[in-house]
């Protein structure tokens, strides 16, 4: 079949404004978005930009907006968004290049929930041990894959970039309800801040977008009654 993508195209070193290129590509119905990505640079202009890299929905570096809905380039097929396909960059950040954002705010926003491992014993003499159970707890939101769908769906992070997003409560989530962690009342306090867990309206768009299909919503109402509970001095 032959498939029409528009594209949004904006270079800031050449371009005033950004505008849309329109391509026919021929694909099959099971082809990915990114192989008639790769289809329009390798055979009809070299000068499309867009991120990815493992091209199996692990990396997380081809998230765009597909007929207005968030998704990786290398999950969405032909024959699941039709032969009429628009794709633009997330939105929220700044466009480098075409498809091409910046991701610094959103890592930044990452950066701030210490999105690590914090133990106990500095040089523990024995294997800190978690139950089945305990390690359930945050399996979900261990899936993140930091490709910025949810928290560039959220309207809420579209009407102030300083709001800390739906991707870095995941993973403050993650290492808050890890038995082991010892550093969630310092995470909850951050999530706590004006800019935190209260900037989220329960609009489960970043549910809807995610790719690993991670519950977020229900992370974040998590979150908020761990904030409650929690004696945060
Ligand atoms: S290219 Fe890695 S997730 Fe799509």
């Amino acid at each position: 079949m032959k498939v029409t993508l528009k594209i949004f195209r904006y270079n800031p070193e050449t371009d005033m404004k950004p505008h849309y290129d329109r391509f026919v590509v021929e694909a099959e119905a099971t082809d990915r978005i990114l192989d008639l990505l790769e289809s329009i640079k390798n055979y009809q202009d070299g000068t499309l930009s867009y991120r990815r890299s493992c091209a199996h929905g692990i990396c997380g570096s081809d998230a765009m907006r597909i007929n207005g809905v968030n998704r990786l380039a290398c999950k969405a097929l032909v024959k699941d968004v039709g032969n009429k396909v628009t794709v633009e960059p997330i939105l929220g950040l700044p466009v480098e290049k075409d498809l091409i954002v910046d991701m610094e705010p959103f890592f930044d926003h990452y950066r701030s929930v210490m999105p690590y491992f914090v133990g106990g014993e500095e040089n523990p003499k024995k294997e800190q041990m978690q139950s089945p159970e305990d390690r359930e707890r945050f399996d979900d939101t261990t899936k993140c894959i930091l490709c910025a769908a949810c928290t560039t769906s959220c309207p809420s992070f579209w009407a102030s970039g300083e709001y800390i997003g739906p991707s870095a409560m995941v993973n403050a989530h993650r290492f808050i309800f890890d038995s082991r962690d010892q550093a969630a009342a310092e995470r909850l306090k951050i999530l706590n801040d004006q800019y935190g867990v209260y900037r989220c309206h329960t609009i489960f768009n970043c549910t809807d977008a995610c790719p690993r299909e991670i519950q977020i919503t229900k992370a974040i109402g998590e979150l908020k009654k761990a904030i409650v509970t929690a004696r945060l001095d």
